[in-house]
């Protein structure tokens, strides 16, 4: 009988969208194999690892959870542990593995693979480990274990070209690959008749959509053919580079209604000389002219940034450019992370590193001023009425709501749960950093 009952599987994921995604495709992939989802870690089968290698940081994390559930084994031989996504395709990475010990490794271009790697390491009680260095073909129809009903994560291209010299990411993922527009239609098709109502689209660099692979649509486009969606009623996407945001683009956005008014378009740094350094192909300048165009055609429109403290060279002077921009365009969020070397790329290779206490104390000083001007935007926003998505139970308190505006901000409210799943006006009652408080306007 012991044999019938169906094996259980967790999956622990780090790192960005494109690894949730993976997540839910390895999970739906699981599902056809016979697997369930575990209630935890603890009464799993099968514990899998959806890496990521963006950071040291995000790594050591990773190495340290590893250890943890390596001591599973012991009470559980039988539990196979596997680990896939962006540190499976780098080879400091696989070594490191090989002495921690998984028994499959999996890379993020034969993500299908995985049941079949699982079972042939059930089977023979061997390591399987199989990680493809170059991209395959991209196959479509994956079943996939989507979490969340009403908003859904689809992906758009994989891979990266731009080569920014700090980054892993086009070494992890690949070259650039676009989907064909109908593949991408037909599946946001079927997930509207399923009741999604809300798409995020994804890639490292959507607005570069289809110059890869020759597709006959651009991205502004594809924007278009979604929002013709019935049941669609909310497209977002990330994320943007400030090089490929074109005219057409902003056009785009600003008439396609379901389009939300939000862009993430990361500056990285301020200074032109770093800029350069980083390969980013933009100056402050044009950043800042993009600002002003986007929020002429599209007014209200949220704008959020990625920021990088302590590249090689960075002096004093260059991260103070950085704390200009963030003054200047006033961002409405920013992720702000410590520069950290990741061996293969340029910059690692760079010999004028910064000190990890000045690079600290530049993080806390841009985050002091980047909060305040998020809490100022906020602030502002008291007394306005606002369009939001009713996503689901807040995350910090289980008798509220927690819903979203056009502009990405979370808005906690006090709502009856049959509201989730709705598009419903609120009032802001409070602006703080990181969210607003609501009072549903009937
Ligand atoms: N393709 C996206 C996201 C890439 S990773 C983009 O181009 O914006 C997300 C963010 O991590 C980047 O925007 C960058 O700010 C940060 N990042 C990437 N590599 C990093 C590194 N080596 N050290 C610190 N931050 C890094
Ligand atoms: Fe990395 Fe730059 Fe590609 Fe983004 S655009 S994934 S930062 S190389
Ligand atoms: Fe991390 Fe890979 Fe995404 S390195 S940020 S999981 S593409």
């Amino acid at each position: 009988m012991e044999q019938n009952k169906p094996l259980k599987y967790h999956i622990y994921t780090y790192g960005c969208q494109m690894n949730v995604r993976d997540s839910e495709i390895i999970g739906g992939l699981l599902e056809d194999n016979g697997y369930e989802e575990a209630s935890s870690p603890e009464s799993a089968d099968l514990i899998l690892f959806n890496t990521c290698s963006v950071r040291h940081s995000a790594e050591n994390k990773i190495y340290g959870k590893l250890g943890e559930i390596n001591l599973l084994k012991r009470n559980n031989p039988e539990l196979i542990v596997a680990l896939g996504g962006c540190m499976a395709q780098l080879p400091d990475c696989r070594q490191k593995l090989k002495k921690i010990g998984v028994d499959v490794l999996f890379g993020t271009h034969n993500l299908y693979e995985v049941p079949f790697l699982v079972s042939k390491s059930r089977e023979t009680g061997e390591k399987v480990w199989q990680v493809w260095d170059e991209e395959g073909r991209e196959i479509e129809e994956f079943p996939a274990n989507r979490h969340n009903g009403l908003s859904a994560f689809v992906n758009i291209m994989y891979g990266c070209n731009n080569f920014c010299s700090y980054c892993i990411v086009p070494y992890t993922r690949g070259r650039e690959r676009s989907r064909k527009p109908e593949d991408i239609i037909n599946e946001i098709q079927q997930l509207a008749e399923q009741g999604c109502r809300e798409v995020t689209l994804l890639g490292q660099n959507v607005n570069s959509y289809g110059k890869t692979n020759n597709q006959d649509a651009d991205f502004a486009d594809l924007l278009g053919l979604v929002n013709g969606i019935d049941g669609i009623e909310r497209i977002r996407f990330t994320t943007s580079h400030p090089k490929d945001m074109s005219d057409k683009l902003i056009e785009a956005i600003a008439v396609n209604h379901k389009v939300c008014e939000h862009v993430h378009v990361p500056l990285q740094a301020g200074s032109n000389r770093i800029l350069q350094k980083m390969n980013r192909k933009y100056t402050r300048e044009h950043y800042l002219e993009l600002v002003g165009k986007m929020r002429d055609r599209i007014p209200g429109i949220a704008i959020t940034s990625d920021l990088i403290v302590g590249f090689p060279g960075e002096s004093d002077q260059d991260f103070r450019d950085t704390l200009d921009m963030v003054n200047t365009v006033r961002f409405d969020a920013a992720f702000t992370f410590l520069y950290s070397p990741r061996q293969g790329t340029k910059a690692a290779d760079l010999i004028d590193q910064i000190p990890i206490e000045v690079k600290k104390s530049r993080l806390n000083e841009l985050m002091t001023v980047q909060y305040q001007i998020a809490k100022e935007i906020n602030t502002s926003l008291e007394g306005s009425i606002q369009e939001v998505f009713v996503e689901g139970p807040s995350k910090t308190n289980a008798e509220k709501l927690m819903a979203r505006t056009r502009t990405n901000r979370i808005v906690i409210i006090s709502a009856a749960k049959d509201l989730i799943g709705q598009i419903i006006h609120v009032k802001i009652t409070e602006g703080k950093t990181f969210s607003l408080m609501g009072d549903v306007v009937i």
